[in-house]
């Protein structure tokens, strides 16, 4: 028995986080965001090949101000995977925008091309593709970027869960369509405790989002409003935070790559777990997820011998904030099936090796 209790995630701050903030307050630096938070952004600009990047403090409101940015506005429908964080289809309900569910691939959990095009009607103004775990769709991103050309849609990425994920082509998630998000939130493969960030090769979105967080003005340092704007903005200590962060995020994802892959080799033969398509050259999985049989007992069974994991998300459409009728086969399943294992980068091959052997003996005894 493992006697220290092995979390399914937690966030990973080490020395270097806190001495670069112990610098920063003794030098007395400023709080708000200014020269760190530029830098920060410039780092994931650069990660990432985008033009701009701009951060805000979480992956949610980012959603909000990439739409609002792209035009999207009350009463204008919006397809979302019924497979996703239930933020994807609130940063647009926040507004008065309609979420309208599609369902997603059984392999990839990514949205399904032929259940968003069933989905579109004449109020369809945008869809928001959401990498799940950093995988991009069997059918190919470039099926919904044509998808929404042909009827004339705005193409929005929540790359939340993807910092450290491509393309076949090698193009950064969220680099198709007009802009994409990413989410900093304390489980994720880089986290500033909350924080998000857009990123756009388009310099009109980006001037907008920087309207939008910064109250509606085109320039800082000045109390003049071209437009209704709010205060999204980020801080220089999560900057801070964020920098020393982006320093590990090569290392981190090289170590979620061979985790997956341990998991995977461990697990091989057990026919009750099924793992889903991860291409382990292009993509990195932000969390360890996998379909399991007799999901419930195996948590409880798990939980007893010191093994935390989470029920990945239930269907969007049959959450009681949304309750809306609609058969999507695939999210259902991943609703009564879906679990997530201990999933950071911290985690030792002996802990993932005592956790599949927990597994294995859960299913042969
Ligand atoms: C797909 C997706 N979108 C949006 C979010 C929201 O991000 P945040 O928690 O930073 O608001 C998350 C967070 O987990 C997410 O997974």
């Amino acid at each position: 028995m493992n006697d220290k209790f092995i979390p399914q995630m937690e966030p990973w701050f080490g020395s270097e986080e806190k001495e670069a903030l112990i610098r920063y307050m003794e030098e007395g630096g400023w709080l708000t965001e200014f020269k760190r938070t530029e830098e920060f952004e410039q780092r994931i600009a650069e990660y990432t090949g985008a033009k701009h990047c701009i951060v805000v403090n979480n992956g949610t409101i980012s959603l909000t101000l990439m739409a609002l940015a792209a035009g999207i506005a009350a009463g204008d429908e919006v397809i979302v995977p019924n497979y996703t964080m239930i933020a994807t289809p609130n940063s647009v309900k926040m507004f008065g925008a309609m979420p309208v569910f599609a369902d997603v691939e059984k392999d990839t959990l990514c949205m399904d091309i032929e259940s968003a095009r069933k989905a579109i009607t004449s109020k369809t103004k945008a869809i928001i593709f959401v990498n799940a775990n950093g995988r991009y769709p069997r059918s190919g991103i470039e099926s919904f970027k044509k998808l929404c050309t042909e009827n004339n849609l705005v193409l929005l990425e929540d790359a939340a869960q993807a910092l450290g994920s491509f393309y076949p082509d090698d193009i950064h998630q969220g680099m198709i369509g007009i802009a994409g998000s990413f989410s900093f939130s304390a489980q994720k493969v880089i986290t500033t405790g909350q924080g998000g960030a857009i990123i756009t090769n388009d310099d009109e979105m980006a001037f907008r989002i920087r309207r939008l967080k910064d109250f509606g003005r085109s320039r800082g340092g000045n109390d003049i409003h071209d437009t209704i704007g709010y205060n999204f903005k980020f801080t220089e200590l999560q900057a801070i935070i964020g920098i020393e962060q982006m320093k590990k995020l090569k290392w981190r994802v090289e170590r979620k790559k061979a985790i997956l892959r341990k998991y995977m080799y461990n697990l091989r033969n057990v026919p009750q777990v099924k793992f889903f398509m991860q291409d382990l050259e292009k993509t990195t999985p932000w969390f360890i997820d996998a379909l399991f049989q007799n999901r419930n007992e195996l948590v409880e069974y798990l939980q007893k011998n010191n093994i935390g994991t989470r029920l990945m998300y239930p269907p969007i459409n049959k959450q009681i904030c949304y309750q809306l009728p609609g058969n999507y086969e695939v999210s259902d399943i991943v609703g009564g099936k879906g679990l997530w294992l201990p999933s950071q980068s911290q985690l030792t091959d002996n802990q993932i090796d005592y956790i599949c052997k927990k597994i294995i003996s859960f299913y042969t005894n």
